[in-house]
């Protein structure tokens, strides 16, 4: 089975540091950590990664058409505004699912808006890190039933 790509775009790097009312105390690593935990216990593995770059985030979607099973995305601030995270993940044609740590549509009116939600099977937000694990595990799913045929 192709791994699982476990996405990040901008600022979640800094995640532990950055607004940890929102966010929390967890770091990127623990948040790698745990996502490759649960995708083993369904029987997959991962890829995660981060980046700062629209452009690069595109890449790797494009990449995931091929390597991978499904993409897990947190697209950060570019999920408001990216077009371009839209065209490529419609292209993807794997299984992909949106996520997000905090709940978007209980904050500012700029977040309620996501351009890549109607290019992905799902949307799973306001559940911290778990948000993360809810993800791998409805593309689980998703991937399996589709295995099944
Ligand atoms: C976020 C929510 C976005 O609105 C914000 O720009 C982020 C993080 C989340 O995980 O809650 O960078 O995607």
């Amino acid at each position: 089975m192709k791994p699982i790509f476990v996405l990040n775009g901008p600022n979640l790097n800094m995640l532990g540091l950055r607004e940890p009312a929102i966010y929390g105390s967890d770091t990127l690593k623990d948040v790698e950590t745990r996502c490759a935990a649960q995708a083993k216990a369904l029987g997959f593995g991962t890829v995660f990664r981060q980046s700062n770059i629209e452009g690069e985030l595109v890449n790797w979607i494009h990449e995931a058409r091929t390597a991978s099973s499904g993409i897990a995305i947190n697209a950060g601030a570019y999920t408001h505004t990216s077009v371009a995270l839209h065209d490529a993940l419609k292209a993807a044609d794997v299984p992909a699912v949106e996520v997000h740590l905090s709940n978007v549509h209980k904050r500012e009116a700029f977040r309620h808006h996501s351009f890549i939600a109607p290019a992905v099977n799902g949307v799973i937000c306001g559940f911290g890190v778990n948000s993360y694990e809810l993800a791998i595990t409805a593309l689980a799913n998703i991937i399996t039933a589709k295995e099944k045929g």
